[in-house]
């Protein structure tokens, strides 16, 4: 056990921290379009259920294995099962961590374009049309996009190598409010637009019909995503946390903070695509060419843009900065590399591993693996395989390799009475283990 383990210095900067890896693109992009795909308001009702059935119970389960063993995720499955195969499910959150950042930082680089351009006024005037064609320019320009892929790792390195409490807790304090006033900034403004309500409806008013099956599936994959699950992160930072916090109570605060923060968002994005009667696109183009569209018809559109797209990168930044300290809090801890050299090492090597999904998307748009270019291969790999595989797994262990038992007892460290300990115990050894198996199965055929 590292003696000089570093530990969260307050509990809202690891308050901050943990919704700082939570809160980003999959927030600000990802949700809305989910939504709109999945017919709104009864996509966000099932979300809202899946939240409360899967979504708090695992950030519950990652953050007493962190808390409990004090290691990395390797480490960690390694000293609560000595001499086990178990640390193997370590390697999938590692695996993980190197995919996911890969193709983060392409599409992080891109909002940071975006941010430099919206304060240039390139977009300005720009319809639809124009826009997708700048779009189509930036991601394929080849020098520019990794530019700012390789600047914002920089800048992810420099955040991650001055440790836990220098680094990532104090950046956290400073983005997350700037993340949240700019927020409500644009959610004024949206909400002012004529017709806005209409959109807020359709969001919030869930249409039971459009329930099935495949819609709650894409809500289980959403939740994962969106709360950093599956992977080791939010493991990683509970391993910094005092015995004295309350794990379920930070769990449910969490999810709530992520949760908001995803319908504002909702309601930032929805009701513009309403009032001009746009067309979402899938994917990325419904931040990088309807939205600015929309920008570019309410007038200060630059300011509007710009204060969008610079929310946009930080909600990245600490999002990418948890993605890189797993990584490095494993080779602190068993490889004993210095913060510095496992930052600087992991971060080169990640940047590295982004140049094939940042050239997919220009240069090598051509080149197809199993149909998909290399940024959705990515995109793909992490999301459909690697964080299932690891969450479930994770889950699997702590219920029945560890035991609900001495997970109980590390939880009633922090809080006297966890009263929901029982019904937690009971949907974290039957229904998560059942749900995310059968997701991941159907998601596979
Ligand atoms: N949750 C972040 C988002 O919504 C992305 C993220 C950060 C993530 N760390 C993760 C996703 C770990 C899965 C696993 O954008």
């Amino acid at each position: 056990m590292g003696a000089h383990r570093e530990q969260w210095n307050s509990r809202i900067g690891f308050f901050l921290a943990t919704v700082g890896s939570a809160v980003g693109l999959g927030n600000v992009w990802r949700f809305p379009t989910v939504v709109v795909q999945s017919g709104g308001g009864a996509f966000v009702l099932l979300f809202l259920i899946i939240v409360l059935i899967i979504g708090v119970p695992v950030i519950i389960v990652e953050l007493t294995l962190g808390r409990r063993a004090q290691k990395n995720i390797i480490g960690t499955f390694a000293s609560l099962a000595p001499g086990s195969k178990w640390w193997m499910v370590g390697l999938f959150g590692l695996a993980a961590v190197f995919v996911i950042l890969s193709f983060y930082s392409v599409i992080a680089g891109w909002a940071a374009i975006y941010f430099v351009g919206s304060l240039l006024g390139i977009f300005n005037g720009l319809a639809t049309e124009g826009l997708t064609v700048l779009y189509g320019e930036i991601v394929g320009h080849g020098f520019l996009p990794l530019l700012s892929q390789g600047i914002f790792m920089f800048t992810t390195i420099i955040i991650v190598s001055t440790g836990i409490t220098g680094g990532i807790e104090r950046w956290s304090k400073l983005l997350m409010p700037g993340i949240i006033i700019i927020l409500f900034l644009l959610l004024g403004r949206t909400l002012l637009l004529e017709g806005a309500w209409e959109g807020v409806l359709w969001f919030l008013r869930p249409d039971l019909t459009q329930v099935n099956l495949s819609v709650a599936l894409s809500a289980v994959g959403q939740v994962f995503f969106s709360f950093s699950l599956g992977m080791g992160a939010i493991l990683t930072y509970g391993s910094y946390l005092s015995p004295r916090e309350n794990i379920p109570q930070s769990a449910v605060l969490i999810a709530f903070a992520d949760v908001a923060i995803a319908l504002l968002m909702g309601l930032v994005i929805i009701p513009s695509l309403f009032v001009f009667n746009v067309q979402p696109e899938v994917g990325p183009g419904i931040i990088f060419v309807t939205l600015p569209s929309v920008f570019n018809t309410i007038p200060g559109s630059m300011i509007w843009s710009s204060l969008f797209f610079l929310m946009l990168t930080f909600a990245a930044l600490t999002s990418a900065v948890s993605l890189l300290e797993v990584g490095v809090a494993y080779f602190i801890d068993a490889r004993k590399w210095s913060r510095r050299a496992a930052t600087i090492a992991l971060g080169t090597f990640i940047f590295i591993l982004g140049v094939p999904s940042n050239l997919s998307q220009g240069a090598w748009a051509n080149a197809l693996i199993f149909g998909r270019n290399f940024l959705d291969l990515m995109d793909f790999t992490a999301s459909s395989i690697l964080l299932p595989l690891g969450g479930f797994f994770t889950v699997i262990f702590l219920a029945w390799v560890w035991g609900t038992d001495s997970a109980l007892k590390e939880l009633n460290r922090g809080t006297s009475s966890f009263m929901w300990g029982n019904a937690w115990a009971f949907v974290v050894k039957y229904i998560i283990p059942v749900a995310i198996f059968y997701i991941f199965v159907s998601g596979m055929l």
